[in-house]
Protein backbone atom coordinates (compact mmCIF):
# COMPACT_ATOMS: atom_id res chain seq x y z
CA UNK A 1 0.00 0.00 0.00
CA UNK A 2 1.50 2.89 -1.10
CA UNK A 3 2.33 6.10 1.15
CA UNK A 4 -0.77 8.30 1.78
CA UNK A 5 -1.49 11.82 -0.07
CA UNK A 6 -4.05 12.62 2.86
CA UNK A 7 -4.20 12.85 6.37
CA UNK A 8 -6.31 10.35 7.94
CA UNK A 9 -5.84 6.90 6.00
CA UNK A 10 -5.82 3.96 8.67
CA UNK A 11 -5.74 1.60 6.45
CA UNK A 12 -2.60 2.41 5.91
CA UNK A 13 -1.75 2.97 9.10
CA UNK A 14 -2.94 -0.29 10.30
CA UNK A 15 -1.00 -2.29 7.82
CA UNK A 16 2.30 -0.35 9.36
CA UNK A 17 0.93 -0.34 13.41
CA UNK A 18 -0.06 -4.40 12.40
CA UNK A 19 -3.52 -3.66 14.74
CA UNK A 20 -6.60 -3.01 13.39
CA UNK A 21 -7.69 0.34 12.18
CA UNK A 22 -9.89 1.03 14.56
CA UNK A 23 -7.11 0.52 17.84
CA UNK A 24 -5.49 3.68 15.95
CA UNK A 25 -5.73 6.93 17.15
CA UNK A 26 -5.73 9.56 14.75
CA UNK A 27 -4.01 13.13 14.68
CA UNK A 28 -3.42 13.22 11.09
CA UNK A 29 -6.92 14.52 10.07
CA UNK A 30 -7.70 17.18 11.86
CA UNK A 31 -11.56 16.44 13.05
CA UNK A 32 -13.37 17.82 16.06
CA UNK A 33 -12.73 15.05 18.67
CA UNK A 34 -15.69 16.56 20.10
CA UNK A 35 -18.27 15.09 17.38
CA UNK A 36 -20.36 14.28 15.25
CA UNK A 37 -22.85 15.65 17.50
CA UNK A 38 -25.50 13.87 19.13
CA UNK A 39 -28.03 15.90 16.81
CA UNK A 40 -26.21 14.67 13.77
CA UNK A 41 -27.07 11.14 14.58
CA UNK A 42 -30.52 12.17 15.93
CA UNK A 43 -31.45 12.81 12.20
CA UNK A 44 -29.84 10.06 10.58
CA UNK A 45 -31.92 7.72 12.67
CA UNK A 46 -35.19 9.58 12.43
CA UNK A 47 -34.24 9.97 8.41
CA UNK A 48 -33.35 6.25 7.15
CA UNK A 49 -37.03 6.27 5.58
CA UNK A 50 -35.91 8.94 2.90
CA UNK A 51 -33.14 6.38 1.50
CA UNK A 52 -36.26 5.01 -0.26
CA UNK A 53 -36.21 8.12 -2.35
CA UNK A 54 -33.78 10.26 -4.69
CA UNK A 55 -32.99 13.88 -2.49
CA UNK A 56 -34.61 16.96 -3.98
CA UNK A 57 -32.20 18.24 -6.80
CA UNK A 58 -32.42 21.42 -5.83
CA UNK A 59 -31.44 21.10 -2.06
CA UNK A 60 -34.24 23.68 -1.76
CA UNK A 61 -34.58 22.82 2.46
CA UNK A 62 -30.76 23.01 2.71
CA UNK A 63 -30.21 26.00 0.58
CA UNK A 64 -32.89 27.88 2.53
CA UNK A 65 -31.08 26.97 5.91
CA UNK A 66 -27.88 27.49 5.04
CA UNK A 67 -28.57 31.13 3.37
CA UNK A 68 -30.88 32.28 6.37
CA UNK A 69 -27.26 31.31 8.60
CA UNK A 70 -25.45 33.47 6.92
CA UNK A 71 -28.12 35.82 5.93
CA UNK A 72 -28.12 35.52 2.72
CA UNK A 73 -30.37 34.42 -0.43
CA UNK A 74 -30.78 31.00 -1.26
CA UNK A 75 -29.51 31.03 -4.55
CA UNK A 76 -26.04 32.24 -3.77
CA UNK A 77 -25.47 28.79 -1.71
CA UNK A 78 -25.01 25.66 -3.29
CA UNK A 79 -24.29 21.98 -1.38
CA UNK A 80 -21.88 19.86 -2.32
CA UNK A 81 -20.28 16.36 -1.92
CA UNK A 82 -17.68 17.74 0.65
CA UNK A 83 -15.66 20.68 -0.57
CA UNK A 84 -13.64 18.41 -2.26
CA UNK A 85 -16.20 18.04 -5.49
CA UNK A 86 -16.92 22.07 -4.96
CA UNK A 87 -13.14 22.67 -5.39
CA UNK A 88 -13.34 20.53 -8.66
CA UNK A 89 -16.27 23.27 -10.40
CA UNK A 90 -14.11 26.03 -9.13
CA UNK A 91 -11.00 24.43 -10.68
CA UNK A 92 -13.06 24.35 -13.70
CA UNK A 93 -13.58 28.23 -13.76
CA UNK A 94 -10.37 28.86 -12.56
CA UNK A 95 -8.35 26.80 -15.33
CA UNK A 96 -9.85 29.31 -17.92
CA UNK A 97 -7.93 32.41 -16.58
CA UNK A 98 -4.43 32.42 -17.75
CA UNK A 99 -3.61 30.81 -14.83
CA UNK A 100 -3.97 30.29 -11.22
CA UNK A 101 -2.04 31.49 -7.84
CA UNK A 102 -1.88 29.47 -5.00
CA UNK A 103 0.29 30.09 -1.81
CA UNK A 104 2.70 27.65 -1.18
CA UNK A 105 2.77 24.95 0.67
CA UNK A 106 -1.57 24.52 -0.06
CA UNK A 107 -3.82 21.48 0.43
CA UNK A 108 -2.43 18.93 -2.34
CA UNK A 109 -6.54 18.75 -3.21
CA UNK A 110 -6.08 22.40 -4.90
CA UNK A 111 -3.03 20.93 -7.58
CA UNK A 112 -5.28 17.90 -8.16
CA UNK A 113 -8.12 19.83 -9.16
CA UNK A 114 -6.41 22.29 -11.11
CA UNK A 115 -4.60 20.03 -13.44
CA UNK A 116 -7.61 18.01 -13.91
CA UNK A 117 -8.89 20.96 -16.09
CA UNK A 118 -4.82 21.80 -17.39
CA UNK A 119 -5.32 25.17 -15.61
CA UNK A 120 -2.20 26.97 -15.21
CA UNK A 121 -0.64 27.04 -11.68
CA UNK A 122 2.06 29.85 -10.47
CA UNK A 123 2.98 29.23 -6.66
CA UNK A 124 3.85 32.08 -4.41
CA UNK A 125 5.68 31.15 -1.20
CA UNK A 126 4.24 31.75 2.32
CA UNK A 127 6.54 32.51 5.22
CA UNK A 128 5.78 29.53 6.95
CA UNK A 129 6.76 30.48 10.49
CA UNK A 130 4.98 34.23 9.82
CA UNK A 131 2.34 33.95 7.62
CA UNK A 132 3.64 36.70 5.36
CA UNK A 133 2.74 36.56 1.51
CA UNK A 134 2.75 38.41 -1.25
CA UNK A 135 1.56 38.71 -4.97
CA UNK A 136 2.63 40.70 -7.20
CA UNK A 137 1.28 40.13 -11.30
CA UNK A 138 0.03 42.11 -14.16
CA UNK A 139 -3.35 41.63 -15.55
CA UNK A 140 -5.17 41.09 -12.87
CA UNK A 141 -8.22 40.30 -14.65
CA UNK A 142 -6.36 37.05 -16.37
CA UNK A 143 -5.68 35.46 -12.96
CA UNK A 144 -7.14 33.40 -10.62
CA UNK A 145 -6.40 32.99 -7.31
CA UNK A 146 -6.90 30.44 -4.62
CA UNK A 147 -6.66 31.28 -0.97
CA UNK A 148 -7.00 28.95 2.08
CA UNK A 149 -8.38 30.86 5.38
CA UNK A 150 -7.54 29.63 8.29
CA UNK A 151 -4.20 28.04 5.72
CA UNK A 152 -3.35 24.09 6.00
CA UNK A 153 -0.94 23.22 7.22
CA UNK A 154 0.26 26.17 8.88
CA UNK A 155 -3.12 27.42 10.75
CA UNK A 156 -2.51 30.82 10.02
CA UNK A 157 -5.40 33.58 9.72
CA UNK A 158 -4.82 36.06 7.31
CA UNK A 159 -6.71 39.18 8.27
CA UNK A 160 -9.58 40.60 5.55
CA UNK A 161 -7.26 43.86 5.33
CA UNK A 162 -4.51 41.25 3.89
CA UNK A 163 -6.98 39.43 1.38
CA UNK A 164 -9.26 42.48 0.14
CA UNK A 165 -6.47 43.75 -2.19
CA UNK A 166 -6.36 40.42 -3.69
CA UNK A 167 -10.34 40.68 -4.84
CA UNK A 168 -9.06 42.71 -7.82
CA UNK A 169 -8.05 39.40 -9.38
CA UNK A 170 -10.71 37.63 -12.43
CA UNK A 171 -11.93 35.00 -10.00
CA UNK A 172 -11.05 34.83 -6.10
CA UNK A 173 -11.56 31.16 -4.47
CA UNK A 174 -11.23 31.32 -0.47
CA UNK A 175 -11.86 27.95 0.99
CA UNK A 176 -13.24 28.66 4.15
CA UNK A 177 -12.40 24.74 5.31
CA UNK A 178 -11.73 25.13 8.81
CA UNK A 179 -12.68 28.86 9.92
CA UNK A 180 -15.86 27.86 11.81
CA UNK A 181 -12.92 26.39 14.28
CA UNK A 182 -12.58 29.95 14.96
CA UNK A 183 -15.13 31.91 17.32
CA UNK A 184 -17.33 34.09 15.21
CA UNK A 185 -16.04 37.80 16.09
CA UNK A 186 -12.60 36.29 15.51
CA UNK A 187 -13.35 35.26 11.80
CA UNK A 188 -11.43 36.52 9.31
CA UNK A 189 -14.78 35.58 7.12
CA UNK A 190 -15.28 36.70 3.35
CA UNK A 191 -18.86 35.69 3.53
CA UNK A 192 -20.48 38.87 4.76
CA UNK A 193 -18.31 40.81 1.70
CA UNK A 194 -19.67 38.32 -0.73
CA UNK A 195 -22.67 40.14 -2.41
CA UNK A 196 -20.00 42.91 -3.66
CA UNK A 197 -17.43 40.62 -5.28
CA UNK A 198 -19.19 39.02 -8.48
CA UNK A 199 -15.82 37.45 -9.12
CA UNK A 200 -15.84 36.08 -5.23
CA UNK A 201 -16.45 31.98 -4.68
CA UNK A 202 -16.24 30.94 -0.62
CA UNK A 203 -15.88 27.40 -0.02
CA UNK A 204 -16.99 25.50 3.57
CA UNK A 205 -16.92 22.16 4.95
CA UNK A 206 -18.62 20.93 7.83
CA UNK A 207 -16.40 17.40 7.76
CA UNK A 208 -14.19 19.09 10.39
CA UNK A 209 -15.75 20.92 12.70
CA UNK A 210 -18.76 18.70 12.67
CA UNK A 211 -16.31 15.67 12.46
CA UNK A 212 -18.38 13.97 9.52
CA UNK A 213 -15.71 13.15 7.14
CA UNK A 214 -17.49 9.92 5.99
CA UNK A 215 -20.63 11.98 4.97
CA UNK A 216 -19.32 14.04 2.70
CA UNK A 217 -20.98 17.26 2.77
CA UNK A 218 -20.20 20.96 2.16
CA UNK A 219 -21.07 24.33 0.27
CA UNK A 220 -20.09 27.54 -1.85
CA UNK A 221 -21.04 30.77 -1.38
CA UNK A 222 -20.96 33.13 -4.64
CA UNK A 223 -22.74 34.83 -7.47
CA UNK A 224 -26.16 32.83 -8.80
CA UNK A 225 -25.05 32.87 -11.91
CA UNK A 226 -21.82 30.88 -11.31
CA UNK A 227 -23.81 28.49 -9.24
CA UNK A 228 -26.32 28.12 -11.88
CA UNK A 229 -23.47 27.00 -14.05
CA UNK A 230 -21.92 24.58 -11.87
CA UNK A 231 -25.19 22.99 -11.11
CA UNK A 232 -25.44 22.18 -15.05
CA UNK A 233 -22.21 20.61 -14.86
CA UNK A 234 -22.28 18.18 -12.08
CA UNK A 235 -24.42 15.04 -11.19
CA UNK A 236 -28.25 15.85 -10.77
CA UNK A 237 -27.22 14.25 -6.93
CA UNK A 238 -23.88 15.20 -5.36
CA UNK A 239 -25.65 15.04 -1.30
CA UNK A 240 -27.29 12.18 -0.04
CA UNK A 241 -30.24 12.77 1.94
CA UNK A 242 -28.97 11.70 4.76
CA UNK A 243 -25.91 14.52 4.41
CA UNK A 244 -28.42 16.64 3.67
CA UNK A 245 -30.64 16.59 7.05
CA UNK A 246 -27.75 16.16 9.06
CA UNK A 247 -26.33 19.29 7.33
CA UNK A 248 -29.45 21.38 7.93
CA UNK A 249 -28.79 19.98 11.77
CA UNK A 250 -25.74 20.68 12.65
CA UNK A 251 -25.52 24.32 11.30
CA UNK A 252 -27.83 25.05 13.86
CA UNK A 253 -27.03 22.76 16.72
CA UNK A 254 -25.35 26.46 19.09
CA UNK A 255 -24.43 23.70 21.93
CA UNK A 256 -22.13 21.69 19.92
CA UNK A 257 -20.69 24.42 18.45
CA UNK A 258 -20.45 26.37 21.82
CA UNK A 259 -18.71 23.15 23.47
CA UNK A 260 -16.25 23.23 20.27
CA UNK A 261 -15.11 26.75 21.10
CA UNK A 262 -14.57 26.02 24.38
CA UNK A 263 -12.57 22.95 24.03
CA UNK A 264 -9.96 24.03 21.20
CA UNK A 265 -8.19 27.09 22.53
CA UNK A 266 -6.92 25.93 26.08
CA UNK A 267 -6.49 22.43 24.14
CA UNK A 268 -4.27 23.90 21.66
CA UNK A 269 -2.46 26.01 24.15
CA UNK A 270 -1.36 22.97 26.35
CA UNK A 271 0.18 21.09 23.39
CA UNK A 272 1.43 23.75 22.26
CA UNK A 273 3.28 24.82 25.45
CA UNK A 274 4.33 21.41 25.95
CA UNK A 275 5.66 20.60 22.43
CA UNK A 276 7.76 23.85 22.83
CA UNK A 277 9.65 22.97 25.59
CA UNK A 278 11.42 19.78 23.84
CA UNK A 279 14.36 21.26 21.79
CA UNK A 280 13.86 19.19 18.72
CA UNK A 281 10.12 20.73 18.05
CA UNK A 282 9.30 23.82 17.28
CA UNK A 283 5.64 24.52 17.06
CA UNK A 284 3.53 26.78 15.22
CA UNK A 285 0.50 28.86 17.27
CA UNK A 286 -2.07 28.60 14.16
CA UNK A 287 -5.92 29.80 14.49
CA UNK A 288 -6.95 26.42 13.44
CA UNK A 289 -7.19 22.76 15.17
CA UNK A 290 -4.04 21.34 14.36
CA UNK A 291 -0.40 21.94 14.77
CA UNK A 292 2.34 22.46 12.61
CA UNK A 293 5.60 21.25 14.33
CA UNK A 294 9.17 21.47 12.76
CA UNK A 295 11.19 18.52 13.41
CA UNK A 296 14.92 17.95 13.77
CA UNK A 297 14.00 14.22 13.79
CA UNK A 298 12.43 13.13 9.83
CA UNK A 299 8.66 13.00 10.09
CA UNK A 300 8.49 9.75 8.44
CA UNK A 301 10.50 8.21 11.01
CA UNK A 302 8.58 9.57 14.32
CA UNK A 303 5.33 8.56 12.27
CA UNK A 304 6.61 4.73 12.10
CA UNK A 305 8.01 4.85 15.55
CA UNK A 306 4.47 6.21 16.93
CA UNK A 307 2.56 3.53 14.65
CA UNK A 308 4.36 0.63 15.62
CA UNK A 309 4.99 2.02 19.51
CA UNK A 310 1.71 3.67 20.57
CA UNK A 311 -0.61 3.03 17.88
CA UNK A 312 -0.69 6.49 16.93
CA UNK A 313 -0.47 8.14 13.43
CA UNK A 314 0.35 11.97 12.93
CA UNK A 315 0.49 13.58 9.59
CA UNK A 316 4.18 13.71 7.48
CA UNK A 317 4.22 16.69 5.70
CA UNK A 318 6.28 14.74 2.54
CA UNK A 319 3.48 15.59 -0.13
CA UNK A 320 4.15 19.47 0.65
CA UNK A 321 7.45 19.60 -1.33
CA UNK A 322 8.78 22.71 0.86
CA UNK A 323 8.34 20.95 3.90
CA UNK A 324 9.37 17.23 3.86
CA UNK A 325 10.83 15.58 6.17
CA UNK A 326 11.30 18.95 8.53
CA UNK A 327 7.42 19.04 9.55
CA UNK A 328 4.39 17.28 11.00
CA UNK A 329 0.88 18.08 11.55
CA UNK A 330 -1.19 17.26 14.26
CA UNK A 331 -4.57 17.53 15.22
CA UNK A 332 -5.71 18.92 18.57
CA UNK A 333 -8.33 15.65 20.39
CA UNK A 334 -9.07 15.27 24.27
CA UNK A 335 -6.34 16.73 26.84
CA UNK A 336 -6.11 12.79 27.87
CA UNK A 337 -5.25 11.78 24.13
CA UNK A 338 -3.11 15.46 23.79
CA UNK A 339 -1.08 13.96 27.08
CA UNK A 340 -0.81 10.73 25.18
CA UNK A 341 0.53 12.08 22.12
CA UNK A 342 2.80 14.15 24.07
CA UNK A 343 4.36 11.74 25.76
CA UNK A 344 4.52 9.14 23.30
CA UNK A 345 6.60 11.55 21.44
CA UNK A 346 9.20 12.24 24.13
CA UNK A 347 9.45 8.61 24.31
CA UNK A 348 10.01 7.93 20.40
CA UNK A 349 12.90 10.97 20.87
CA UNK A 350 14.75 8.55 22.97
C1 LIG B 1 -7.90 23.00 3.34
C2 LIG B 1 -8.87 21.92 3.03
N1 LIG B 1 -9.90 22.18 2.22
C3 LIG B 1 -10.79 21.22 1.91
C4 LIG B 1 -10.66 19.94 2.39
C5 LIG B 1 -11.67 18.90 1.98
O1 LIG B 1 -12.80 19.01 2.78
P1 LIG B 1 -14.08 18.11 2.55
O2 LIG B 1 -14.02 16.95 3.46
O3 LIG B 1 -15.23 19.03 2.85
O4 LIG B 1 -14.08 17.67 1.13
C6 LIG B 1 -9.61 19.62 3.23
C7 LIG B 1 -9.45 18.25 3.76
O5 LIG B 1 -8.48 17.89 4.35
C8 LIG B 1 -8.68 20.64 3.57
O6 LIG B 1 -7.65 20.39 4.36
Amino acid sequence: MSRPLHGGNLAWAATIAGCPEFLITDFSASINPLGPPKSAIAAIQSHLATLKHYPDPNYTQLRSVLAQEHHLSPDWIIPGNGVAELLTWAARDLAQKDMTCLLSPAFGDYTRALKAFNGEIQYYPLDIHQGNWEIKRQNLQQCGLLLNNPHNPTGHLFSLTQILPYLDFGLVVVDEAFMDFIPPPQQQSLIDRIQDYPNLIILRSLTKFYSLPGLRIGYAIAHPDVLKRWQQWRDPWPINSLADIVAQTVIQDREFQELTWKWLLPAKEKLFQDLSKIPNFQPILGKANYLLVKTSIPSSQLQKKLLIQNRILIRDCLSFAELGEDYFRIAIRSSEENERLFIALTEALN
